[in-house]
């Protein structure tokens, strides 16, 4: 595997550097999973696999500057209603230069685009969602299968991440479950005549 850090810290420190965001293709999987499983190997983000990137390559957006990646972010539906942010990861070389936000922008652009209620995140970085416009919830009001990915974390049972939500429709309007699921959740109380 490429060290992505010392690859990418000349390129990253270049004031003139021209950043681009787009889609992710499957040409970007091996930077992707550099950058993601470098953070993963600190304990910072869930690792993940050349299979599960290539099923969920559609989510992905990236940021690159001469041709090459500087970071990325994913959004997954889970609902009608609501997404997750994940894998938002900046090149350790080019964080604090704004690029966190334009991937977070950008999946927000997107979550519009597709009429959804909310995005959340499970994030150790709280404060940098805050500024984003994030509020912290329990995580019990975030959907069921969000936590899908929960069954295979080492932290499974001693978890420290927060929840996170944007809303981007009035919070009173915003629908988090599909009603399906709210049913299966918490049954509707059944009416005495
Ligand atoms: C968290 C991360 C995505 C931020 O990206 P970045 O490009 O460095 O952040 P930006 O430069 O876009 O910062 C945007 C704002 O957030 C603030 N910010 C950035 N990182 C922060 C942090 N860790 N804590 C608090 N605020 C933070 C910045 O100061 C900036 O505030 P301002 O607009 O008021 O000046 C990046 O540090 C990273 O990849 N971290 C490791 C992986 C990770 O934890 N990802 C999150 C998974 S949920």
């Amino acid at each position: 595997m490429r060290n992505f850090v010392a690859d990418q810290s000349q390129e990253a420190s270049r004031p003139d550097a021209v950043i681009a965001v787009r889609k992710a293709t499957m040409a970007d999987l091996p930077s992707l999973l550099d950058l993601i499983n470098g953070y993963a190997a600190g304990g910072l983000m869930l690792p993940r696999t050349e299979l599960e990137m290539s099923e969920s390559i559609r989510d992905f957006s990236v940021a690159e500057a001469g041709g090459r990646l500087q970071a990325c972010g994913a959004l997954h539906f889970y609902t009608p209603f609501s997404g997750e942010v994940r894998s938002l990861a900046v090149n350790p070389a080019a964080k604090g230069q704004g690029l966190g936000r334009r991937l977070l922008e950008t999946l927000e652009a997107e979550a519009r685009v597709f009429n959804l209620h909310s995005i959340f995140a499970f994030t150790y970085v709280s404060d940098f969602f805050r500024r984003l416009g994030f509020v912290e919830v329990e995580r019990g009001e975030l959907p069921l299968k969000a936590w899908r990915d929960c069954f295979r974390c080492p932290k499974f049972s001693s978890c420290d991440e927060i929840a996170v939500v944007k809303y981007l429709v009035p919070p009173n309007r915003a629908l988090m479950h599909h009603p399906a699921e709210w049913q299966e959740q918490a049954p509707l109380p059944i009416l005495k005549r």
